[in-house]
């Protein structure tokens, strides 16, 4: 019989390395030319996640339990391990000791997103499968603040002539700052299960500004992918936080399940 906990370890797995492959990339083209030890670092994480990505076709849904959590735990030790990189490469960034064009946020947002892996690993290891009304606030204030540095992101490398892209950028970028705060007041109000409309109204708000993003992402990648719009995007970033917000989106659905299934 399948097993839940096989399941979802190998899905988080599927989606993460290749994010953490992409952000290895992206963090060393961003670099000045003569900062080779940084850029070598960076590069290393690429084939450490590829062997990752060449592991789990051997795995299936049906794989032994405690196989799957050797490789949980394996896992784990390359996200922390780029986690560390990362957070070097922020301290190096924010004492000016290198200028690169990788933004300080852009650093921080990929490190958040190496610290997130690493704990879906570590809870999945606990055998914490289903979210807790508490702990679905919270993942939500974690991809919200994601959706929104995304939006400033996207707004800051466009070419600043193409003013109607920035300008809706900036706005995605106030309207997923306005629900981070809104999730942020939320979870200090601590809802319990008896308060599942709140959750709901809470998820479906959500969704429908993730929707939005994400089609305008998929939309700006398309554009991007041939060449109708001047912005240093690389193509691949384009697509990476397009895969991020339908990421979400998945994310908010199994919530979604988990509350009307409780009910
Ligand atoms: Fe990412
Ligand atoms: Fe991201």
């Amino acid at each position: 019989m399948a097993s839940p906990f096989v399941a979802r370890s190998l899905d988080e797995i599927r989606f993460w390395a290749r994010i953490m492959k992409e952000h290895a990339l992206f963090l060393s083209l961003g670099f000045n030319s003569d900062d080779k030890q940084l850029i070598q670092e960076a590069k290393q994480f690429i084939p450490l996640f590829e062997r990752i990505e060449e592991q789990l076709s051997n795995f299936s849904v049906h794989s032994d339990p405690q196989q799957i959590v050797n490789f949980n735990n394996q896992v784990y030790q390359a996200a922390a391990s780029i986690w560390a990189y990362k957070r070097k490469v922020l301290e190096l960034t924010l004492q000016c000791k290198i200028v690169s064009n990788n933004y300080a946020l852009l650093i921080d947002h990929t490190s958040r997103e190496a610290a997130y892996f690493a704990k879906r690993l570590k809870e999945l290891n606990e055998g914490k499968l289903k979210p807790l009304p508490e702990a679905i606030i919270k993942e939500n204030v974690f991809f919200l603040r994601i959706m929104a540095d995304h939006s400033k992101f996207i707004g800051h490398l466009l070419d600043p002539s193409e003013r109607q892209l920035v300008e809706q950028a900036r706005e995605f970028s106030h309207d997923f700052d306005q629900l981070v705060f809104q999730a942020i007041d939320l979870d200090s109000m601590r809802p319990q299960s008896e308060t599942k409309p709140i959750l709901d109204q809470f998820l479906d708000q959500n969704r429908v500004s993730v929707v939005a993003l994400r089609d305008f992402k998929k939309s700006a990648k398309e554009l991007i992918e041939a060449c109708r719009i001047k912005s240093n995007i690389h193509p691949l970033l384009a697509d990476h936080v397009f895969r991020e917000a339908e990421r979400f989106l998945h994310i908010i659905d199994m919530f979604e399940e988990s509350l009307t299934s409780k009910e």
